[in-house]
């Protein structure tokens, strides 16, 4: 989605259409005086009578068609007092979409028209960007234009230029709000289109090959470490869950570092990137396993965060690693009852070919910090089945033992509509992960599978603040949301953008 900046007040836009949030019971001419010098239509026209506030109800009103303003999208909101930033998300994706159906080319939001709101004019104008071009993502983009003349679909729409307007007395930090949630959008639409993308086209050097490409465009530093690479540093957990596949796996190290914090601890993300997860030897059942294209959709957080990282300046030295593998069963494959030898050095017996993402994550954490001295480390990870059975389709685990840490994470979900909840390191666990033969064993029983899932990873982390996120089965959608169609959502890219533009570290 193009965004544009119109200033000089209504008299001088120019749009399509333009859009105007409404609480109930508002008197939206009396609050607004100034909507007469671009639209003195509206305060004769008949419709206005019949305005809906009901909240996501929309009424699209006409003036003379010549004049430069000559339509107005109304937009319910509900009661001010139930007003969160998540409701006003879906009503403005939903008009944006609305005005996309009616083929309008520009939609002009005018920033001050958000002043009344609750939560503040830069917050609501950032969230309005946000929704606006996110509603607008489609995840058909393998479709080709004669499919879609086959089955009969309707046209593609282009897509409508979002433009806000600015009166000449606004300051410069509305500008600003708009680009920030035009920034996290495109980063997200981008974890989406990875995590979407089927495993057959993007393998793990395939997503290094992306990564190079996009840290070029952003102004990123970008190292691939290849198997030979892995292999020469001692990454063998990682090794053994690529080595099933004629995909070989990858470490991708994306760098973000201003010149005055070169040399600052930096504040390393970590993603888990299994561009397929067949579950090796320990073979998933067949259905929804085509799900698994999207086991990398950590990993696609990470790179779609550090872009947008990149792209704001933000003043702070931040880290993504990438560890990509394909999970599969060829002769070559690890077998249940392996034990390997990892990166920091203990030897560790894999049980379950299928709890591979904890092979991959505790080589990186250990990477991260031989390498990276970091100020403090995030994973994040569609890990485990028992951390969606536990919180459902909405909520992603958080597991951390640094308060401060798991508070910021917290908060920053939730500026974008992302929702964390704490699960427990409960050190009493930790004996379950004894193995007979090995320094550690990979994975217990069923029970509390996310929790020892995450000690398991907490085994590998020597005094650096440091948080797990567990996002199995909130990185996808089974049905379309005003924001987001089937698919994969992009879950984390934004948290991980919240937490590098707050302070943290
Ligand atoms: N990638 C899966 C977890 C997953 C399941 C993500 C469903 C998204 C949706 C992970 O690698 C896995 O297979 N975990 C196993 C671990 C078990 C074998 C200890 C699981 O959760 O069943
Ligand atoms: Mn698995
Ligand atoms: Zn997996």
């Amino acid at each position: 989605m193009d965004l544009t900046f119109q200033v000089g007040g209504y008299a001088k836009w120019q749009a399509a259409v333009l859009l105007i949030p409404l609480l109930e019971n508002e008197d939206i001419l009396r609050n607004n005086p100034m909507l007469d010098n671009g639209m003195p239509w509206l305060s004769v026209a008949p419709a206005m009578r019949d305005l809906q506030t009901n909240k996501g109800e929309l009424t699209l009103i006409h003036g003379h068609p010549d004049l430069a303003l000559s339509r107005a999208l109304f937009i319910g909101l509900g009661s001010a007092n139930k007003f969160t930033p998540e409701r006003f998300r879906d009503s403005i994706a939903q008009a944006v979409r609305h005005c996309q159906k009616h083929k309008f080319t520009t939609i002009l939001l005018p920033a001050q028209l958000l002043a009344k709101l609750p939560c503040g004019i830069e917050r609501l104008l950032e969230e309005a960007v946000y929704a606006a071009n996110l509603s607008l993502y489609r995840g058909d983009f393998l479709k080709t234009a004669t499919c879609k003349d086959a089955q009969d679909e309707p046209e593609p729409l282009p897509e409508p230029i979002l433009s806000i307007g600015l009166e000449d007395t606004d300051p410069a930090t509305l500008n600003a709000a708009a680009l920030r949630g035009q920034t996290a959008a495109n980063a997200v639409r981008l974890t989406r289109v990875l995590a979407n993308t089927p495993a057959n086209l993007l393998t793990p050097m395939l997503l290094a090959a992306r990564s190079q490409q996009l840290a070029k465009e952003h102004g990123l530093s970008c190292k691939v470490l290849t198997a030979k690479d892995l292999q020469a540093e001692g990454m063998g957990a990682m090794l053994a869950v690529g080595q099933g596949s004629s995909n070989p796996p990858c470490l991708i190290i994306l760098e973000h570092a201003p010149s005055a914090q070169a040399q600052a601890k930096p504040l390393v993300f970590i993603g888990k990137g299994l561009c397929f997860d067949s579950g090796g030897i320990s073979l998933k059942p067949a259905p929804g396993m085509h799900h698994m294209k999207g086991d990398m959709a950590g990993a696609a957080a990470v790179l779609g965060a550090l872009t947008a990282i990149a792209q704001e300046q933000i003043p702070r030295r931040v880290i993504g690693i990438l560890a990509c593998a394909e999970n599969m069963p060829d002769g070559g494959a690890t077998r249940p009852g392996d034990v390997v030898t990892g990166l920091r050095g203990d030897s560790i017996e894999i049980q379950n070919t299928d709890a591979e993402g904890r092979l991959v994550l505790c080589d990186a954490l250990a990477y991260a910090q031989k390498y990276y001295d970091p100020a403090a480390m995030i994973d994040i990870a569609t890990l485990t089945g028992a951390c969606a059975v536990a919180l459902g389709d909405n909520l992603a685990g958080l597991f951390s033992d640094d308060n401060d840490l798991a508070t910021r994470i917290q908060a920053a979900g939730a500026l974008g509509g992302e929702y964390y909840w704490p699960l427990p390191l409960w050190p009493i666990y930790r004996k379950k992960l004894k193995s007979e033969i090995a320094d550690i064993c990979h994975i217990a029983t069923r029970e509390g599978g996310a929790i020892t899932a995450a000690l398991f990873l907490q085994h590998f982390v020597d005094s650096v603040p440091w948080a797990h996120l567990d996002m199995a089965s909130v990185d996808w959608e089974d049905k379309k949301t005003p924001l987001c169609p089937k698919g994969c959502t992009g879950f984390g890219c934004r948290t991980l953008l919240e937490v590098a533009r707050g302070g943290l570290a």
